[in-house]
């Protein structure tokens, strides 16, 4: 038996009273059309999944706060068993998600770390390896290097944007390209096409953490990704009051497997946080709109500021990654990165400095946030080959008005 006939076998057994039978977000009527073209993105991000509530004709999903279901008889009952296995506010989050990406499959989780884990150890085991990008997101990293490691899953971290390199990293053993694009919180990019076909010539498939572009700017598995992955705690939720996660898919064997695995692992979100992140997501397509067109304002700022050593935006010409960026999203999005000549000394002080961006982790709020990667989001990479630079800062421009996130920019800067 292969793995995945195992893991078969696993969700067979699984569908008795004891085990839960779970129940995830796939398609709806909101997914295409009936002559099969596809609704617009923000129809979709509005409807899909979140048709009235049948019992009650609130046209908003209510919030199934409910761990369990009436059973008429012992095993008769209207879909849900039990809030683990499914919850009526949760499917429609996860029927959405799909609907955003893409995909049949949606399901959502906890945080974007225990998507992550599901999604790892659902498509890895002992002796597995792990292409993972030299920058990932720290958190990421430490996954791969602190937890799984130890459980016999293997990784090379690869600069992606080195095709040669990472067809020279994958082995017999690799299961899984892990990608990022852009990436946290140096912004590079990844032709996430050329490495599905990398992935897929080598038996291995490819997962695409969307988190940064949101599928509103980048829909990775139209490009032939397996699997995305969110931290739907950003942009997806849009209002830094929820952490929470995703995975997509659109294969129907996967998205069982992912499906099962949930359910077993038990990293799932509640009610309450899944119906803050379906409220973010219907606003998605106009919130992305004003952050990438307030991040291109403010990378013109930083171009010209002479405290400024170099900005790093997928936008830019001169951006090493700039034509795939061009080629595989729709706008460059809402985070910018830039290096103080003055060293991480100035870089902290910027930090301390702004008044309207915010001195803070995470990103993708409506809200502006500054922070200093290396002390603060990658500090857990301080020392290993992810390192990131100390002069470097991070914004996460929110969709404020636009002329007081420059004038806040100029007068932090100008200490320096
Ligand atoms: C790109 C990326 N992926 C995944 C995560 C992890 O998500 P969470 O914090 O929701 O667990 C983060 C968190 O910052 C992230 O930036």
């Amino acid at each position: 038996m292969d793995s995945a006939e195992q893991t078969a076998a696993h969700i067979k057994a699984a569908g008795s009273a004891d085990f839960g039978s779970e129940v995830h977000g796939g398609t709806d009527r909101w997914s295409a059309q009936a002559d099969g073209t596809a609704w617009g993105f923000e129809t979709r991000a509005i409807h899909a999944g979140q048709d009235p509530d049948p019992t009650t004709g609130a046209v908003v999903v209510p919030i199934y706060q409910t761990s369990t279901y009436v059973q008429s008889e012992v095993g008769v009952h209207q879909g849900y068993e039990y809030s683990r296995s499914g919850n009526p506010t949760r499917t429609a989050l996860e029927t959405c998600l799909a609907a955003l990406e893409g995909g049949s499959t949606g399901l959502a989780f906890a945080s974007g770390l225990a998507a992550e884990d599901c999604l790892l150890r659902t498509m890895t085991g002992p002796g597995s390896h792990v292409v993972v990008p030299d920058d990932a997101y720290g958190g990421t990293y430490r996954l791969f290097a602190r937890v799984l490691q130890r459980w016999g899953v293997d990784h090379t971290p690869v600069a992606l944007g080195d095709l040669d390199a990472v067809r020279a990293a994958v082995r017999p053993e690799t299961a899984l390209i892990w990608c990022e694009t852009p990436t946290n919180p140096l912004l590079n990019v990844a032709d996430i096409a050329a490495l599905a076909g990398i992935a897929h010539d080598a038996g291995a498939r490819l997962a695409v953490d969307n988190t940064f572009a949101s599928p509103y700017l980048q829909q990775p598995l139209a490009l032939g990704a397996d699997v995305v992955v969110h931290s739907t705690t950003k942009y997806l939720g849009g209002h830094s009051d929820v952490v929470g996660g995703a995975l997509v898919t659109r294969d129907v064997v996967l998205g069982e497997e992912l499906a099962y695995h949930q359910n077993a692992m038990g990293g799932v979100p509640g009610a309450f946080d899944s119906w803050l992140v379906l409220r973010g997501a219907k606003t998605l397509g106009v919130r992305m709109d004003r952050h990438c067109a307030n991040a291109a304002r403010v990378v013109g700022l930083l171009l010209e500021h002479p405290a400024v050593s170099s900005v790093l935006y997928p936008g830019l010409p001169e951006h090493p990654g700039h034509e795939v960026a061009a080629k595989q999203m729709s706008q460059y999005g809402g985070m910018v990165s830039f290096r103080l000549v003055g060293g991480e000394a100035a870089a902290l002080d910027v930090c301390r400095r702004t008044r309207v961006f915010t001195l803070g982790e995470s990103l993708g709020g409506v809200e502006s946030l500054i922070e200093h990667p290396g002390r603060m989001t990658h500090a857990s990479v301080a020392g290993s080959q992810l390192e990131v630079p100390d002069d470097l800062v991070r914004l996460s421009v929110g969709i404020e008005t636009v002329e007081d996130l420059l004038a806040d920019l100029t007068q932090a800067l100008a200490a320096g």
